[in-house]
């Protein structure tokens, strides 16, 4: 699908179809020209709710108001519509409100987000029907809008969608094709593609980097570990970020085995390292003044004869010993050594981490809600206001010293699980902030992306399966953090 931005009016375009929206079941707006037609058809404008007049060739969707969340959704809805049809030429205009950037943003994300199927393993694959859609560059006031600002925001649109489609591709895939070197291969190519520099840790090189507790969680696998190290170095850096990311292609839970029903979507345990890998590509592709680390640790958690056992003791990168009492806790013992990599390598001004790590962060939050946790509150302040912005769910799930008792362990250094079934999340991230040094407390943030990375229903403009989750608030937290540096280095 190609989306234009055209400086002609609406009515001047050609299309086979004109996307048109009712905003707050206001029918009363002048561009909407059909409206005893619409009542007939029972259209009432409720939020995505779409209908088609093929004779005066409209397509009507609803939103509830010129809020950027609902234009997306709207948009989604509308290109699902025509996914059945043979419309092939779309045209429609743009819907502005408070603020224009972030609406223009939003309806090109709503479409490309919005037309994405996984079909990889279907033998009839999905028809897109829909290859061209024109951007009228007028609001449906008629107002003129700036046709060069559009195309920017559009381009900018376009590449981190197409990124989080990349995730979305990446996760869906079936977990004994996606095992940790065909993942580690995905990331080659992006690098090579990207130009990004490119480390590649097998398990040797993850025994001479001490990494204990990463390769006690790989050892029943048949397929070898992986830890990928991407660099991206533009030459106006303002910062240096590194993005560490949970990579299990798959978490059968280990020796503390799951239950069948929780087994299955355990492929979806790779959603954090891939998630880093969508970022890399949006940051590179859009040329970002900041230096980005990905550092993604990838690996099975599987059973067999030589399986890392509850009561082992392992030790970590940084030389603190672990005691197991759960196998099925790995993301945070393969987390632990790359967070320890990520300090010592790249020695980064912020460090964020994105795991699928705990089933409680989806009884807290949800399965919309990305959980935020760290020790900075301007940092996880202004993650969540971006991810706001950009159209993702964020919930902040506070610390406190009384949970941190509950990861002691009598016989090593810390504990992998909590000694109470209760706040599960919270104690998870205190067992990660063991391995961030005193320096990094308040640079780093944790994501735990558990609900929202892979969702069996769909929700909203995402499909059942991966939605790409933390793509879009990333690069739009780095976008602003960015711009924070530039405009208080001009003030200075
Ligand atoms: N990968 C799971 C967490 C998870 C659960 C992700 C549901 C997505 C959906 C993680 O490795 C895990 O199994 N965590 C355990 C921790 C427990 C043993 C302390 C959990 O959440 O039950
Ligand atoms: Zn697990
Ligand atoms: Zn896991």
């Amino acid at each position: 699908m190609r989306i234009e931005i055209s400086p002609k009016p609406r009515s001047e375009i050609s299309a086979d179809m004109e996307i048109i929206c009712v905003v707050g079941k206001n029918f009363d707006h002048p561009w909407i020209e059909e409206k005893e037609t619409l009542k007939l058809m029972g259209f009432e404008g409720e939020q995505d709710q779409t209908c088609m007049l093929p004779g005066s060739a409209q397509l009507y969707v609803g939103v509830d108001s010129l809020h950027h969340d609902n234009i997306r959704s709207g948009y989604a809805a509308a290109i699902k519509a025509l996914s059945n049809t043979k419309i092939s030429h779309v045209k429609t205009g743009l819907y502005l409100g408070k603020c224009p950037a972030q609406n223009v943003k939003a309806m090109a994300e709503g479409l490309i987000l919005g037309d994405y199927v996984f079909d990889h393993y279907k033998s009839e694959k999905a028809k897109h029907p829909v290859k061209e859609v024109t951007i009228g560059c007028e609001d449906f006031n008629g107002k003129q809008y700036e046709c060069e600002k559009a195309k920017k925001h559009l381009e900018n649109a376009t590449t981190i969608a197409l990124a989080t489609n990349y995730t979305r591709n990446l996760v869906n895939m079936a977990p004994d094709d996606m095992i940790p070197e065909m993942l580690a291969l995905k990331a080659v190519s992006l690098a090579e593609e990207n130009g990004l520099e490119c480390i590649v840790l097998d398990e040797k090189g993850l025994e001479e980097e001490n990494m204990g507790a990463f390769l006690a969680v790989s050892r029943a696998s048949s397929h070898p570990p992986r830890l990928v190290h991407l660099t991206y170095k533009p030459e106006n850096a303002k910062f240096k970020v590194a993005l560490v990311g949970k990579g299990l292609t798959y978490d059968s839970g280990g020796l503390s085995l799951k239950p069948a029903e929780y087994m299955v979507t355990m492929k979806s345990d790779k959603s954090g390292a891939c998630a880093v890998l969508g970022i890399m590509k949006a940051v590179s592709e859009l040329g970002l003044d900041v230096e980005v680390h990905g550092i993604i640790g990838i690996t099975e958690n599987m059973i067999g004869g030589n399986a890392y056992k509850p009561d082992d003791i392992l030790t970590a990168k940084n030389g603190t010993t672990i005691e197991v009492r759960n196998t099925d806790a790995e993301g945070r013992l393969v987390l632990a050594d790359s967070l320890c990599y990520a300090q010592e390598k790249v020695q980064p001004d912020y460090l964020l981490d994105y795991a699928t790590l705990t089933g409680a962060c989806v009884v807290a939050l949800g399965e919309y809600t990305t959980g935020l946790m760290g020790h900075d509150r301007g940092l996880k302040h202004s993650f969540s206001k971006a991810a706001s912005n950009a159209g993702e769910l964020t919930g902040t799930l506070p610390f406190n010293r009384y949970l941190e008792k509950l990861i002691k362990s009598d016989i090593a250094d810390v504990c992998n699980i909590s000694s109470s079934r209760y706040g599960g999340a919270i104690t998870a991230a205190m067992f990660l902030d063991r391995f961030i040094e005193k320096e990094y407390k308040h640079k780093w943030l944790h994501l735990d992306i558990a609900g929202p990375a892979y969702v069996e229903k769909a929700w909203g403009y995402n499909p059942a399966g991966a939605s790409g989750a933390g793509v879009r608030m990333s690069v739009k937290w780095l976008e602003r953090t960015i711009k924070l540096a530039n405009e208080e280095r001009s003030a200075h």
